[in-house]
């Protein structure tokens, strides 16, 4: 008997070849050859092939839906899904391995097991291993399975007995099925195993989590090609180094991609943060040069952060210039602009830029924050610790008003933020502050620097 058709598919650009090659031909790109299975019957043509029944409906008449959402117990991942986990769903987690993946979906299961079957199949670690984590991170309930299985069609027998409300598929890499020849991991063998669940979900009304791994270089052949497949895509994000984790969605079809969910990795497993602008207060240290606050909009939650400036005499000709948490040529423009309409000479220094508490600043809110404390680490003039700054920077020099602005301004002074630096256009009769705050309108930068020239010398 004549097997399956085999064809060789480049992972980068999509060519295919009926043998491996070790380069691309058409790309250029190296290693990216994955087998692939072609399933044709040869028997159909799109002649023969029988009047679809499939009728378009009008718009107007269609039903409205409504989805069945389960809490996690976890707020901020809630927060991130839109508001619970919704049946018939197919969620993919990725992230880098040990960021902690498998630890919140076991935390999870508990509060989901009081009113849904749970079945976590792992095919990374041993029952004896996951016992004890469960131990350790409090996992209780009588409707928590546990199944450590790598064959799809073993897992999906198991599905067919147990009929699991959720199934946390942990990971979908160590899945693969025998029918297929290439090894697993392979895009051929992960998209198999992910095209069975999404199956499963659609058919038994079930709520699936698929664990997907990344690399730093996001060369993440396996997930990446899952992305489109699914119902949501979250990413968990996080330095190892540090113990706060970020979960972002990057894709949602039953919600916002906007919202973030922080945690933080203790003893215990994850908890959460529902309030991460008090932690980077906390932690800021005092009258430093070089460290402005933002205010910046992670959804619907405005999230405080601090931004460090480290500017340095360069031994080069060239200055040095990292960014970590804002977007690196952002920064350069923000730095050009400071030099052309304020003469401040960052050229003939090193610059380094960094976010602290691990929050990316992707709104254009937080040029204002960062352009100060630019100014003030190149002119080492202390900002005060009850100041706050947001608004977006214009090529020439122009500070630009920006949105939700009574959130911001609310965020601020609830965490004791007395003098609030913000675009002009966005001081209206209708943006109240309480007594003893201070708001400063502004519309070009350099009424920042003369500001901040006057106030740091009442500071010092
Ligand atoms: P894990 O969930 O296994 O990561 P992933 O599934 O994404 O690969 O988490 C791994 C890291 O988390 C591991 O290095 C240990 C740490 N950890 C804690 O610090 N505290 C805990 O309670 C647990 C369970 C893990
Ligand atoms: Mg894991």
């Amino acid at each position: 008997m004549k097997g399956p058709k085999i064809v060789f598919v480049c992972r980068e650009c999509g060519k295919t070849s009926p043998k491996w090659l070790g380069k691309c031909t058409d790309c250029g790109a190296w290693n990216s050859f994955d087998e692939e299975e072609i399933r044709e019957n040869p028997k159909i043509t799109s002649i023969n092939r029988g009047r679809s029944t499939n009728k378009a409906e009008k718009f107007s008449e269609l039903a409205l839906p409504t989805y069945m959402r389960t809490k996690t117990g976890m707020g901020e991942l809630d927060r991130v899904l839109g508001g619970g986990l919704v049946d018939s769903s197919v969620v993919l987690l990725s992230g880098e391995p040990g960021i902690g993946k498998s630890t919140l979906l076991l935390q999870i299961c508990s509060e989901l097991g009081k009113t849904r079957k749970v079945l976590y199949v792992s095919g990374e670690e041993s029952k004896g291993q996951l016992k004890l984590r469960a131990e350790r991170l409090g996992i209780l309930g009588d409707s928590i399975y546990l199944l450590t299985e790598t064959d799809i069609d073993a897992v999906l027998d198991e599905c067919a007995d147990l009929k699991p409300d959720v199934v946390i598929i942990d990971s979908v890499q160590t899945l693969s099925t025998m029918r297929l020849s290439s090894v697993p991991g392979s895009i051929t063998q992960v998209r198999e195993g992910a095209m069975a669940f999404i199956n499963y979900a659609k058919n038994n009304g079930a709520a699936v989590f698929l664990v997907g791994h990344v690399n730093k270089e996001g060369g993440i052949s396996g997930p990446k090609v899952l992305e489109h497949m699914v119902d949501a895509v979250l990413y968990f994000e996080g330095e190892r180094t540090n113990s706060y984790r970020i979960i972002r969605a990057i894709k949602n079809r039953f919600g916002s991609t906007n919202e973030i969910g922080v945690f933080e990795m203790g003893d215990r497993g994850l908890i959460e943060i529902p309030n991460p602008s008090e932690v980077v207060i906390a932690e800021r240290p005092k009258n430093t040069s070089g460290s402005c606050a933002g205010c910046v909009m992670q959804g619907t939650r405005p999230i405080i952060s601090e931004i460090q400036s480290l500017v340095a005499k360069s031994v080069y000709a060239t200055g040095k210039r990292t960014s970590d948490g804002f977007d690196y040529n952002r920064m350069c423009l923000l730095i050009a602009v400071l030099e052309k309409r304020m003469g401040l000479k960052f050229y003939e220094n090193d610059v380094y830029l960094n976010v602290a508490g691990g929050i990316r600043l992707d709104e254009p809110s937080a040029d204002l924050s960062i352009a100060m404390a630019l100014i003030s680490g190149i002119t080492d003039r202390v900002i005060p610790d009850n100041l706050i700054a947001f608004g977006e920077i214009g090529l020439s020099g122009e500070v630009r008003a920006v949105s939700h602005i009574d959130y911001r301004v609310k965020e601020a002074v609830r965490l004791g933020f007395t003098k609030i630096i913000l675009p002009n256009k966005n001081i209206t009769k209708t943006l109240k502050v309480p007594e003893g705050v201070e708001l400063c309108g502004v519309s070009n930068i350099y009424q920042v620097l003369v500001y901040m020239i006057s106030k740091s010398d009442e500071q010092v």
